[in-house]
């Protein structure tokens, strides 16, 4: 493929050279079944718990056996809203998730309310935030589960998790987050947290794709939502992924060991990228741009009068890959639930532009994106009769 300039780190990230590395004896002469008894078995075995041990130290576990590994943060989503709703044999109760979740949450939540529990989507405030005293306010009695995850995939708010976990408890619920976004790019721990269950995803964190981990606190009863030969102690069956588990906590671990320097390397280019973008082009704008807890590498956009896929298509054919949304959400034409859920107006959220940055980004990237967006938009509105309208209502004031 030609060079491309990638712009999308939030949808998914390339492995880590280092990575790989960790993860192909696994693939090649050490390729036991982790289940054999055999020395071959008893290799994998040892390298899952390694693994297992690395990640549980890394966001504060104080048991390995906290860590079950899965698929994804799809998986362990689904796991936790369905297995954490459903354990100890529940068939009935409320469960609360935030209205901006990503759909590996709200799709088991959907199937939640069909399945004799009632759910209430909580929405966020515009500054993109879940806020406690609306969260009190949604609670009753019988609410059993609450989800609100940590980062927010399309715009970058990252919520204030303690203070909704404390509201979660005292009314006698649980909480999960969803930290897919979240993990190795901010401090994640999960007793400061105060959290009983998270989801993980490897690919985000330049791991491998399909592979992932749900931390549960010792002691919360879950269903099992795999089922099968028992492994992960009988908490997710099948056999397990030993070259994932040893290339996500590669990867988690390097995140763990840059972070230092590269949050404040990411949030220079972040902030380069607001500034070129806004000051090159009228009418635009940065979501959630009041609030101040985001995540470093994630700016959202709204351009108004332009459709945000008309602009994707144009950049995409200048080598520029960025999102309008979540990328899995792209290919519908709906605007972005979350746009629509901290405010934004329909014929606004369909002009948006998500741009996130990763590890191998330079300025020059930056740049580069910035003089290719410019006359893409200023063409897109120079044919849109809605952005003809936009303006002359914005100089009518
Ligand atoms: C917030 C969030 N949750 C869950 C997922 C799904 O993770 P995975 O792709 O590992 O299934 C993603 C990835 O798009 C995400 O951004």
């Amino acid at each position: 493929m030609d060079h491309i300039v990638y712009l999308d780190y939030a949808a998914t990230t390339p492995v880590d050279e280092r990575v790989l590395d960790a993860m192909m004896p696994f693939l090649r002469e050490r390729y036991g079944n982790a289940n054999s008894l055999y020395a071959l078995g008893r290799d994998a075995y040892k390298a899952m718990e390694d693994a297992r041990e690395r990640v549980a130290a890394s966001i504060g576990a104080s048991h390995p056996g906290e860590v079950i590994f899965t698929s994804g943060g799809t998986e362990s989503d689904n796991t936790a809203l369905i297995g954490l709703a459903t354990g100890g044999g529940r068939s009935s109760g409320h469960v609360i998730v935030s209205a901006f979740e990503h759909h590996a949450v709200l799709e088991p939540a959907e199937w939640l309310s069909k399945h004799g529990f009632d759910v209430t989507e909580l929405g966020p405030r515009p500054d993109g935030l879940i806020h406690a005293e609306d969260l009190k306010a949604a609670m009753r009695e019988d609410t059993v589960l609450v989800s609100v995850m940590h980062g927010n995939n399309e715009i970058g708010t990252i919520q204030p998790i303690r203070e909704l976990a404390d509201v979660a408890h005292a009314g006698g619920a649980l909480f999960h987050t969803d930290a897919a976004q979240t993990l190795g790019k901010v401090d994640f721990d999960v007793d400061e947290l105060g959290v009983d269950a998270a989801s993980f995803s490897s690919h985000k964190i330049y791991g491998p794709k399909g592979f992932g981990a749900l931390y549960l606190r010792k002691g919360t009863r879950m269903a099992p939502y795999m089922m099968g030969g028992g492994q992960e102690s009988r908490r997710r069956s099948g056999t397990q992924n030993t070259a994932g588990a040893a290339g996500f906590a590669k990867a988690l671990e390097i995140m763990d060991a840059e972070r230092a320097a590269e949050t404040p390397r990411l949030t220079a280019l972040r902030d380069r990228l607001v500034e070129g973008v806004l000051g090159r082009l009228e009418l635009t704008s940065l979501n959630a741009a009041e609030t101040d807890t985001r995540l470093p590498h994630i700016a959202n956009f709204i351009i108004k009068g332009v459709e945000g896929e008309a602009m994707l298509l144009h950049l995409d054919a200048k080598g520029i890959a960025i999102s309008t949304g979540s990328a899995c959400s792209s290919g519908s034409l709906k605007p972005s639930h979350v746009l629509l859920a901290i405010g934004c107006p329909q014929e606004f959220a369909h002009g948006s532009l998500r741009v996130s940055l990763g590890r191998y980004t330079t300025e020059e990237d930056i740049d580069f994106f910035v003089e290719s967006l410019v006359p893409v938009v200023e063409r897109l509105r120079s044919m849109s009769p809605l952005y003809a309208k936009i303006k002359a209502a914005h100089e009518a004031g």
